[in-house]
């Protein structure tokens, strides 16, 4: 079987390649945009290493043909001033979506996030609703996994709980006072590679989510403990860290914003979990940190 990816260097790409590196029928073309980034994906003979440009709709059809599927991961949370929704979110998968059809590949794999929608008043959401769009209206058959917050080596939502977890007092947003489904970063790995492999016909969207509902007030409290530290939560409003957010932001181009402060702050609700279709076995909440903490060592 061989696989594009597309954001190759994005965390999800970075471990899914290093779950690849152990499969031996596995053949990866890996899209990235810079030789930095290049010079970042595990080496291996199965992993050959393209950089690509999303702007380059016929050089995307180069690294799509002979693949028997697509896994499209570029995407953003935070908008800089080189970085946007349009562009990162939507415009990217529309010259994936168009080169996947014109190489004719057989099937898309979209990286989404729960609460995904093109009507949605939060920018972000909404972005990620309109790519999802984009891969139903393909006429390709796809498989569209919508994740809460992903828990791993590299991710933003590790290394945030990491720092927060580190510190002996700290105000978090709301007092951590909402829901999470965090999700193992290496059960999205298998998830994705499933969906590669049966390749099923026509679009399914799926709601992937971790196996316990926990706030973010007691994910660090866990985190914390596991960390052997004691720590000390207190209340950050919403009001006043999106006021901070607002002038930092137009300061910087970009980074925390209002719209990123509602996607952190929303709880993450599924109707049903995708974990039995995709034929994962859910890694525990506990495993994961202590994965991430290194309890455990990370595979
Ligand atoms: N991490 C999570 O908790 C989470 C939750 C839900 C959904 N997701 C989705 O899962 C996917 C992977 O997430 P991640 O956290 O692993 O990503 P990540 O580590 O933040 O990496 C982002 C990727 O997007 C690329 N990118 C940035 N701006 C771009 C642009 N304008 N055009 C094209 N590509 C651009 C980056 O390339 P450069 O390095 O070249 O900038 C990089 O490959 C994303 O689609 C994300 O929305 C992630």
């Amino acid at each position: 079987m061989k696989i594009a990816v597309t954001g190759a260097n994005s965390s999800v790409g970075q471990n899914l390649l290093a779950q690849i590196t152990t499969q031996d029928k596995i053949t990866v073309v890996a899209g990235v945009r810079s030789d930095q980034a290049k010079a970042s994906l595990p080496h291996s003979p199965r992993i050959e290493t393209r950089i690509i440009s999303y702007d380059d709709s016929a050089g995307l059809a180069k690294l799509f043909t002979s693949v028997d599927s697509v896994v499209h991961l570029a995407g953003i949370l935070m908008e800089n001033r080189q970085t946007s929704y349009a562009s990162a979110n939507v415009a990217a998968t529309a010259a994936v979506v168009q080169a996947a059809k014109h190489s004719a590949v057989k099937h898309l794999v979209f990286i989404s996030v729960i609460g995904a929608d093109a009507t949605a008043d939060n920018a972000y959401f909404r972005s990620k609703g309109c790519a999802e769009k984009l891969v139903v209206e393909s006429g390709i058959s796809a498989s569209i996994i919508r994740t809460p917050i992903l828990l791993g080596r590299g991710t933003a939502g590790a290394k945030a709980l990491l720092g927060a977890a580190s510190q002996t007092k700290i105000k978090i947003l709301d007092g951590g006072n909402y829901f999470m489904r965090p999700l193992d970063i290496d059960d999205l790995g298998v998830a994705i590679l499933h969906c590669c492999e049966s390749q099923s016909v026509g679009v399914t969207t799926h709601e992937l989510a971790g196996p316990e509902t926990i706030s973010y007030r007691e994910l660090v409290e866990r985190t914390a403990k596991l960390l052997d530290r004691e720590i000390k939560i207190a209340f950050m409003p919403i009001w006043l860290a999106k006021f901070g957010a607002r002038i930092s932001s137009i300061l910087k181009g970009g980074g925390i914003t209002p719209t990123v402060i509602d996607v952190i702050t929303k709880d993450e609700v599924i109707q049903t979990n995708a974990d039995t279709a995709l034929g994962i076995s859910l890694t525990s909440l506990q495993f994961t940190l202590e994965k991430i903490t290194d309890k455990k060592q990370i595979s």
